[in-house]
């Protein structure tokens, strides 16, 4: 399962699997150019960290084709205009702004050459962001799965699965790896609110891979782990600092806490290119604020008095000291500090920084 594709060669176009329409119906759009891409991300019709990452990453190959086209002498200065533009569409997961400091370093590198080659420059790094990305979702799998407790629960939140990424996903990947090597295990899926991704994503997407899962409403997390019901707690990240602080879909602090009452381990699962090293600690990462109608009339249903105040942060931050640890394809960091973080991450991670800081 795959939410993006790349269709055609230099002159293709970028076709994403329109999430806001899922479970419902399956439906792709095309985005042929840079708006209907920044739309897209915005209104979370691809979503999920590395995903926005490798749309984004695809979205400069169409600012590039979009610039040809109207044969633009400077295309370098219009392409880093594209690329502010798409970094502009969501603030808090860093990896659409890693994609985009990638791809403009890129263009950068071949900016002197004939426009048809440098584009093609382009798409060849577009397609190796995604590749790259899938690989790193099979090696988060490999060294996660073992930590998937045979005839155990496991709870998720939102959804980090192969939706979320180019493929595969992170928490997600290290529940099909366990489930490829036969390991027996349930899975509760907290619906996510307000936007429902674990109800509509996660639920949808590991019943299509033939694993156990249960649906629960976000309240009723606390209540399945007196239960004894839940071994361990796994969940994505949108932006890891250099402490291990981490930002994920508003909610998994609340399940953090909650994992810590019961003594159950609280895990993330995140490729390097979700660490953002500029920043020390988790207070410095910016929460998008969505807005009030996905709280009070999300799915074009009233469920709220009309004129009533909402407040709709779609981010929260997991301090470090609740993480138990953050598996990558490097490994899993454990203990999550700033001495591990930086010996397991600091080398694989871009050292050129500035640009798109989010
Ligand atoms: O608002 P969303 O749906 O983009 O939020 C997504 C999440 O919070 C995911 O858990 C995170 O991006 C990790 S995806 C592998």
């Amino acid at each position: 399962m795959r939410p993006l594709r790349w269709r055609g060669d230099v002159d293709g176009c970028l076709e994403l699997l329109d999430q806001t329409r899922l479970p419902n119906e399956v439906a792709w759009i095309e985005c042929g150019d840079v708006a209907t891409l920044h739309e897209a991300i915005r209104s979370l019709r691809v979503r999920g960290a590395p995903a926005i990452g490798c749309a984004a990453a695809y979205g400069v190959v169409v600012a590039a084709k979009e610039i040809a086209a109207r044969r633009v002498a400077d295309w370098f200065g219009e392409l880093c205009k594209a690329c502010d533009h798409l970094a502009a569409a969501r603030p808090t997961a860093v990896n659409l702004f890693w994609a985009l400091r990638r791809m403009r370093h890129c263009a950068e590198s071949v900016c002197a050459e004939p426009l048809d080659a440098a584009r093609a420059c382009l798409l060849r790094e577009a397609h190796a962001i995604r590749d790259e990305d899938a690989a790193m979702c099979r090696a988060i799998g490999r060294h996660g799965a073992a930590l998937i407790p045979p005839g155990g629960g496991v709870l998720t939140h939102c959804n980090a699965g192969a939706l979320a990424t180019s493929e595969y996903g992170t928490a997600l990947a290290m529940m099909y790896t366990a489930h490829e090597r036969g390991t027996k295990f349930r899975v509760f899926v907290d619906e996510t609110r307000p936007l429902l991704q674990g109800a509509r994503l996660t639920a949808w997407e590991l019943m299509q891979a033939g694993i156990d899962v249960t649906l629960i409403c976000d309240n009723m997390a606390a209540q399945v782990m007196r239960e004894g019901r839940v071994s361990i707690v796994v969940t994505g990240a949108d932006r890891i600092a250099a402490n291990g602080d981490t930002a994920n879909k508003i909610g998994t602090y609340g399940v953090a806490v909650l994992a810590k009452a019961h003594g159950i381990p609280f895990y993330v699962a995140a490729p390097s290119s979700t660490f953002d090293l500029t920043i020390s600690n988790g207070a410095s990462i910016p929460i998008e604020q969505r807005g009030a109608a996905e709280v009070c009339e999300g799915f074009e249903r009233r469920t709220a008095p009309v004129g009533v105040e909402c407040y709709n942060p779609a981010f929260d931050v997991t301090p470090a000291g609740l993480i138990a640890g953050i598996v990558t394809e490097l490994g899993v960091i454990r203990p999550v500090d700033r001495e591990t973080i930086h010996k397991v991450i600091g080398a694989a991670l871009d050292p050129v920084q500035g640009g798109y800081g989010g």
